[in-house]
């Protein structure tokens, strides 16, 4: 069974468009469908604004969908949720973002930051059995048990990193969201919180939402990987799928960009469009170097390529073509 099957999700934003103009729909997700297998990683990888993060909090519980469904298992979060389902979201489900420590009480010691989610679920827990939890997840991460003591402004960002962890993991939960939990660390250093991550799904039977504008991080990490372009998945498949046999121009283009001896970071040429004003047609057009006419005219339609690999374009690049 998955993990997660997240259906047909879209979620707008009602934004101001000025002082006098009346508000517009900004459509950050439009139509989104994906499944995470039960131990699995499914990586989301698109650029700034492509509408990741936006599933991220769909999918913990911080947001609503506009329209869609998400599904653990036998629980379904749509129209209706179970009050029970929402709370086993609650533990179930838990997050690693970027910055985790820019909400943190900066006087509050590691213990204290990592055992606190334990404390708001259930209180009249004994001290010893706190402690012992304690020193047990700090080992788990690689933290010295006397980190406890310390507060976050002595840690390095990596280190921070594997507190974030220890505290998502408190809970003993089923499925970790990852948003760009790397991103903020030195290059040396995201291969060992990655490396760190990989051995936790290993041992703790993890499944894994990973999300990273770094075609490379989720590349490294992913058994499934999805492309996001301003809220539309423009492919979707395996690992291999997507790394081998890539087959939207959007994605070769990601590919070209991560290459260690990529001319530089800016591959895809051209601007990305205001999402609220997406492009007619297929939204990638604008930047697209393969688009004809019908691009800018008719909404390609998804393409099954395989049994797990889809693509949304007219002219799919394909090895037999
Ligand atoms: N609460 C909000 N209100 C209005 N627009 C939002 C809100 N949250 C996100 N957006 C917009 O939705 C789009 C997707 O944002 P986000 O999901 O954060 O993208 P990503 O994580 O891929 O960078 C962006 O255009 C962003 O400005
Ligand atoms: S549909 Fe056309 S514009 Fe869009 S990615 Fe495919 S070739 Fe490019
Ligand atoms: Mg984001």
């Amino acid at each position: 069974m998955n993990a997660l099957d997240v259906s047909n999700i879209g979620r707008a934003f009602p934004v101001r468009g000025g002082l006098f103009a009346s508000s517009k729909m900004l459509r950050a997700v439009e139509d989104a469908s994906f499944v995470l297998p039960r131990g699995g990683t499914f990586g989301l990888v698109g650029e700034s604004g492509s509408g990741k993060s936006t599933l991220a909090k769909i999918i913990l519980g911080a947001d609503e969908p506009t329209r869609g469904e998400v599904r653990f298992g036998e629980r379904v979060f749509g129209k209706t949720t179970r009050d029970a389902d929402r709370r086993w979201r609650q533990r179930a489900v838990q997050a690693v973002l970027q910055d985790p420590f820019g909400s943190l009480d900066p006087q509050m010691n590691i213990g204290d930051i990592v055992l606190e989610p334990l404390r708001i679920q259930k209180s009249g827990f004994a001290r010893d059995a706190l402690h012992k939890r304690l020193d047990e997840l700090l080992a788990q991460v690689g933290l010295p048990a006397e980190f406890k003591r310390r507060r976050p402004g002595e840690l390095s960002g990596g280190q921070r990193q594997r507190v974030a962890i220890a505290r998502a993991l408190v809970l003993e939960p089923e499925i970790l969201v990852l948003d760009e939990p790397v991103s903020a660390l030195d290059v040396s250093i995201q291969a060992q919180v990655l490396n760190l991550l990989k051995d936790l799904q290993d041992t703790l039977g993890l499944s894994y939402l990973l999300i990273s504008h770094d075609l490379a991080v989720v590349a490294f990490m992913s058994s499934h990987i999805g492309v996001l372009y301003l809220g539309r998945f423009m492919e979707q498949g395996t690992r291999d799928d997507i790394v081998e046999r890539a087959a939207h121009p959007y994605t070769h283009a990601l590919i070209a960009a991560s290459e260690p001896d990529a001319p530089d970071v800016h591959a895809i040429s051209g601007e990305i469009p205001s999402p609220l004003a997406p492009p007619a047609g297929c939204v990638f057009h604008t930047r697209c170097p393969a688009a004809r006419d019908v691009c800018r005219v008719d909404t390609p339609p998804e393409q099954r390529l395989s049994a797990t690999h889809r693509v949304t374009c007219h002219f799919p690049i394909t090895s037999k073509a």
